[in-house]
Parts: C-alpha cells; structure tokens; sequence
C-alpha cells in the first residue's frame, strides 16, 4: 500500500490547520514535515514551535524530515512536538548509528535520508536499523523543483538492497513528485510518496489527491 505524505512547506502558513485538514479529509496517511536551517540548505523554513501547534489537532502521522546541521541537538525537542518519525541526512551524520539509536530510544521510526549525488553504498551497513530511507528526487531546500530523473535508478538500487537483506524498510521519495511521474517512482519501488506543490498549491486538494491515488493503486 502507497502512503502519501504531502509536504506542508507549500501549504498556506497564514491557514496552516486548515490546509492539514483538507489533506487529512482528503484521505492522505503522512505529513511531511520539512525541516531547514539555512546551513545544510540554503534556506529557512520553521521550527518545533509551529510543529507543536499542530500536535493533537490531526491523526496524521507526522514525518519529520530534518534538513539541519547538528541534528542530535534537536530530537528531543521534535519528539516532544509530536514527531513519529524523524528522518536525518547521512551527509549532517558523523555517528550516524548513534544518531539512529538515539531517534529509537524514544520508541519512534527512524529514518535517513540521501541527497541526490550521494551514493546509496553510504547506508548499507546502517540499513537494518532502519525504518525508512528517504531518496532525495531534488536538491533539498525548496519546493517546486524538477524531479531529477536519474532517481528512478537509484530507488531501485536501495529497493534491491532492502529485498537482498530480507529487510521490511519503506522508502520515501521527495521532490518534484506529480500525478504524471509518481507512478513510475512507485514501480521502481517507493512506497511513500512526498508531494508539497502539487499537492497543496492545486486548485482542489480533494482532486488532486484523488488523481495521485487513481494512478498507484
Ligand atoms: C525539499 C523538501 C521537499 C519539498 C517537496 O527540500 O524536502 O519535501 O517540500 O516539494 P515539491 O513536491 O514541491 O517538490
Ligand atoms: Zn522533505
């Protein structure tokens, strides 16, 4: 089963719950929840503070993707705004085990994410530990951008890796996902689906969510 997961970076922050609604009644299962800090990438976006707000106003599990330096020093602190599961860059991680373990010991699922030009050889001793693998269709840091074709690939690769060790792992694609090429990411072997701009800047989120579904199921 495919879970869609849309990125709450393109939504409207002046009616933040009200667009989480629309996509919950819409019938998504995640909130991609987008994390940046102005150093790994090249742009701000919003802290736990507005995470929190959120907290208990929808059943949505929230997907945190952190996009940060230094990540150890704030799950703690997204924890307690109500993260479930907490995605960290293996390029921000030099005890990337350690970081793993420490998202766990909180009993929530730990993911890691990869940018487009890393290798996915840099997760394979890591990759029973792990809930998620998250593969970076675009440079992270903004939404609205292309999706970088040579992705297709690259899911298939960590998707070969999972099924070698036997192993029950999503894997996460994120960035420039629309209903036209969101079938071909999901026959290489994504089962969760990031989508920000297509989803919460269409005309009708209902809609929109519908045509996502009508071409993986
Ligand atoms: C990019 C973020 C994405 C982004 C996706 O750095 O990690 O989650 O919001 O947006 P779209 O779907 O518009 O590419
Ligand atoms: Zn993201």
């Amino acid at each position: 089963m495919v879970k869609l997961a849309p990125s709450i970076l393109s939504a409207d922050f002046a009616n933040l719950l009200d667009d989480v609604k629309k996509v919950e009644n819409a019938g998504v299962e995640y909130l991609h929840i987008d994390i940046m800090d102005g150093h790994f990438v090249p742009n701000i976006s919003f802290g736990p503070i507005v995470m929190n707000a959120l907290k208990g106003k929808t059943k949505l599990v929230f997907d945190v993707h952190l996009m940060i330096e230094n990540p150890d020093n704030y799950i703690e602190e997204f924890v307690k705004a109500g993260a479930d599961i907490i995605t960290v860059h293996v390029e921000t991680c030099t005890h990337l085990h350690r970081t793993i373990q420490k998202i766990k010991s909180y009993g929530i699922k730990a993911g890691v994410s990869l940018n487009p030009a890393t290798s996915v050889f840099t997760i394979e001793e890591i990759l029973p530990e792990l809930d998620m693998v998250l593969l970076m269709s675009v440079n992270p840091g903004f939404g609205g951008q292309s999706f970088i074709e040579s992705t297709f690939e690259k899911i298939k690769k960590v998707r070969t890796l999972i099924t070698r060790e036997n192993l029950d792992i999503d894997i996460e694609v994120d960035g420039g996902i629309n209903p036209s090429n969101v079938k071909m990411v999901v026959d290489s072997g994504a089962n969760v689906i990031v989508a920000g701009s297509a989803i919460f800047k269409a005309e009708n989120i209902n809609e929109r969510v519908m045509e996502f579904r009508k071409n993986v199921l």
